[in-house]
């Protein structure tokens, strides 16, 4: 791991169905149990996230999704993944490093120019 980086909290959880709105964004997360206890508040994570045979890095939503529905989601976009259907999977979530605050944007054009700057942060960081 990076210098720098250091674990801030680790949550395991399985990969849950969401309603597939990534998808139309171009960014797919996994959906997750959001956990019941958080003690590192919500916001934007560097993270990194174990599957029972790999690890990717990721950047993690955590809280409302404020520019659509308020709904509260642990979400996480992996880097670097291929792709395939990973429901029902166990993983553990090592939270690494804040990225930002989560926010409400005017559309999802801006919500999805700002994720892509997430992941450039996100990059820098592994670097
Ligand atoms: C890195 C990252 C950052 C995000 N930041 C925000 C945010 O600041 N505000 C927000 O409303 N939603 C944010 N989202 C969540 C998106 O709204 C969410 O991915 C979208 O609603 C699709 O969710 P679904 O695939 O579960 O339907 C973020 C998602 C990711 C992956």
């Amino acid at each position: 791991m990076s210098e720098g980086l250091k674990n801030i909290f680790t949550v395991t959880s399985k990969v849950i169905k969401g309603v597939g709105m990534g998808r139309r964004l171009g960014f797919p997360t996994i959906n997750l149990v959001y956990p019941e206890h958080i003690d590192f508040g919500t916001g934007v994570y560097l993270c990194e996230v174990e599957l029972p045979d790999e690890a990717y890095f990721g950047v993690m939503h955590l809280g409302p999704r404020e520019t659509f529905d308020n709904v509260e989601t642990f979400e996480v976009f992996l880097l670097n993944f291929e792709g395939g259907d990973l429901y029902g999977v166990e993983c553990k979530v090592d939270i690494l490093k804040k990225l930002r605050d989560v926010k409400r944007f005017e559309n999802s054009e801006k919500l999805v120019a700002q994720i892509e700057k997430d992941i450039e942060k996100a990059q820098k960081l592994l670097t």
